[in-house]
């Protein structure tokens, strides 16, 4: 299993939800606007910038059965496991997060 940890986590309280917000370096890229969801009791960590006009998802309209979050700005719905967000699974190891590249 190929893991990226999460840093600078930081938690967030919206709408009676937990998220959280950090960073991660994939590829030798720093991936800064991380966003952390729990969907139907899985963590997924996507991309916390919508594709339209780069505004912050952190405040949008999850749908968990759908899978999908609603962009706050002017509501546009994207998948999470998308080719916007790019949603990866994401484990909770003793209180850290770490992005699932990879399975195996
Ligand atoms: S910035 Fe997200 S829909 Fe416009």
């Amino acid at each position: 299993m190929t893991l990226a940890p999460v840093l600078h986590l930081q938690e967030h309280l919206v709408d009676g939800e937990t998220r959280w917000t950090g960073r991660a370096v994939l590829e030798g890229r720093i991936w800064r606007d991380l966003l952390v969801l729990e969907v139907a009791g899985q963590l997924i960590g996507v991309r916390n910038r919508c594709p339209h006009r780069d505004m912050s998802l952190l405040m949008g309209r999850l749908d968990s059965v759908e899978g999908t979050l609603e962009c706050p700005s002017h509501g546009w719905v994207l998948p999470l496991l998308g080719s916007e967000l790019k949603g990866l699974p994401v484990k909770a190891i003793n209180g850290d997060f770490f992005l699932v590249l990879d399975e195996n």
